[in-house]
């Protein structure tokens, strides 16, 4: 066995778990955690070392449980806290750790907190939130939520305005606030001692907001309250945390993740994400990817942190479209462009997360507008529509975009409702559930659910995926993502065909010899060109 590294969540793969649509288990139609239970022989045959649940506190579910209304308590939805303490028990036996999601920009407005604060200026809770003074009229500026509207919602019987970065029923919180601090210190120590293995700590770059200048992200104070929360919690465990950060750039990200611990594990930062995006717009403005540059921002992001900080490596989550779908080719070449996705991604330093569904290729959907239960979605339909967008340019935007995307129900099986369960489904299920499931997947040798399975080994059997350098290969190339990682005297080079074409190709033009391949997603080689979607990793050596 070779030389293990430190820390032991430098060499884990997260498994990203959005409990209301993973798996019903009373018959309810909403996933839960005794459903999650039932799963874990199955993400213990993937190999992975971590979930990081979604939230499950307790919650008015206006966004999906991201708005808390109990710190410490489960949502009768998703089970109890025995129900909770069993799925972190059963977890650990078979070597999985739980990441729990802590959302501390905000509470829900149904938080004790919350409706305490909001009695009277004097109330000891009123100074948890953010409040400002104004008249009905005239709100403090022209901040908008990111789901849409204002960021200031009128209180009458206060003549104040709070403030909140997502929906009205998300009622930011004050850090300012010493004793909102230690609350939310507490309650995390209460999760340690509960046995969980780490947080992700939702949009935490967005704590330090300071609505009077206007600023949302990056707040001057940020980084000493990362630091206050980390040194009161996380550094008196052995946890692997993760700050979710869309306004990260290298400098910050070293911060987040600098080796001394002194804030997270690791940075989930999203800067190659807007790539199909037009610039200064909304996400919902399309744009074709710009390839040239995916490769130069992914490369950046492992050059510049090499040695200084940690990333993760993610093309899904919760909150995007699915991969295969958006960047790859669901339909002729859907299994081929799954892997080789997979592939560019787990040959890079950090820790992979993959997303529920994305081990058998899961793809995006195309519902009626009725059918969307995203308050995103469905709020940017109506904003749009209000504007005077065409209906059919909005729906191709939420068919590209729309997190419901990622949230429709884990396809098990072919049976109704894709065995995810026995009653109406809360979100419909992808009606390709009878050609994608996981049943199909684990029958096929050569399925895209076996492939990840060998990624998630091989960077557990060699240390060169967590530690080797990164050098970009074919930097200019239209259709190659090609790089090489070494360590030590060891070399291997991951090498992919990111289109739908065959193109010409040979390894001797890299001065290359290849000794031996770790994995490739066909069965055989041809010399000369890369077939769609082609992709491989392999031991080389440089040859003269
Ligand atoms: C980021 C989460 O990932 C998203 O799902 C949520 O809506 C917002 N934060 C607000 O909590």
């Amino acid at each position: 066995m070779e030389q293990q590294v430190s820390p032991w969540w430098k060499r884990a793969v997260v498994y990203q778990i959005y409990p209301r649509s993973y798996q019903d288990s009373n018959g309810d139609g909403i996933g839960d955690l005794q459903g999650i239970i039932q799963r874990l022989d199955y993400l213990k045959e993937l190999g992975i070392d971590a979930i990081w649940l979604s939230p499950v506190c307790k919650s008015p579910q206006d966004d999906n449980g991201y708005d808390i209304s109990d710190y410490q308590d489960i949502d009768p939805m998703f089970g109890t806290l025995e129900d909770m303490q069993n799925l972190i028990k059963e977890a650990k036996k078979r070597g999985i750790q739980i990441i729990m999601d802590l959302v501390l920009n905000h509470s829900s407005d149904e938080h004790p907190w919350f409706l305490e604060a909001k009695k009277g200026k004097d109330n000891p809770y009123h100074d948890y939130y953010v409040w400002k003074d104004g008249s009905k009229e005239s709100p403090p500026n022209d901040m908008k939520a990111c789901f849409g509207g204002s960021a200031w919602e009128w209180m009458p019987e206060l003549n104040q305005y709070y403030f909140h970065q997502f929906s009205v029923k998300q009622p930011d919180l004050n850090w300012e606030n010493p004793k909102l601090r230690k609350e939310i210190y507490d309650m995390i120590l209460w999760w340690m001692e509960q046995g969980v293995g780490g947080f992700r700590l939702d949009v935490i770059d967005q704590i330090a907001k300071e609505p009077d200048q206007k600023i949302t992200i990056n707040g001057p104070k940020l980084h000493e309250y990362i630091r206050e929360l980390s040194r009161e919690t996380f550094q008196k465990g052995d946890l692997i945390t993760v700050g979710e950060a869309w306004g990260a750039d290298i400098e910050r990200a070293r911060l987040y993740s600098a080796p001394d611990k002194s804030e997270f594990s690791m940075v989930f930062q999203f800067e190659h994400i807007n790539l199909d995006q037009q610039p200064e717009k909304e996400k919902w403005d399309l744009k074709e990817l710009d390839f040239l540059k995916l490769k130069e921002i992914l490369s950046k992001w492992q050059t510049e942190l090499y040695q200084t900080g940690w990333n993760s490596l993610f093309w899904n989550n919760h909150d995007l479209p699915r991969i295969v779908s958006r960047w790859g080719n669901d339909s002729k070449y859907h299994d081929e462009s799954a892997k080789m996705l997979a592939t560019i991604l787990h040959g890079m330093q950090g820790t992979p997360y993959i997303y529920q569904g994305e081990e058998i290729g899961m793809t995006n959907v195309q519902f009626p507008i009725e059918e969307y239960r995203d308050i995103e979605t469905v709020n940017i339909y109506q904003e749009r529509l209000s504007k005077g967008y065409e209906k059919n340019d909005i729906m191709n935007s939420i068919y590209v975009k729309s997190r419901d995307n990622a949230r429709t129900p884990m396809q098990w099986d072919d049976t109704k409702n894709a065995g995810f369960t026995t009653a109406d489904p809360w979100i419909k299920v992808n009606p390709n559930y009878k050609e994608i499931n996981v049943k199909g997947s684990l029958k096929k040798k050569d399925s895209i659910f076996y492939y990840y399975q060998k990624l998630i080994s091989l960077r557990k059997e060699k240390p060169i995926f967590a530690e080797g350098s990164y050098e970009l290969l074919l930097k200019d190339h239209p259709d190659i993502f090609a790089y090489l990682r070494k360590l030590g005297n060891q070399t291997i080079c991951v090498i992919a065909n990111f289109h739908g074409k065959e193109i010409k190709f040979s390894i001797k033009d890299l001065k290359l010899d290849i000794t031996n391949y770790l994995i490739q997603n066909y069965e055989d080689q041809k010399e000369g060109i890369l077939r769609p979607y082609e992709a491989f990793i392999a031991e080389v050596k440089e040859s003269i």
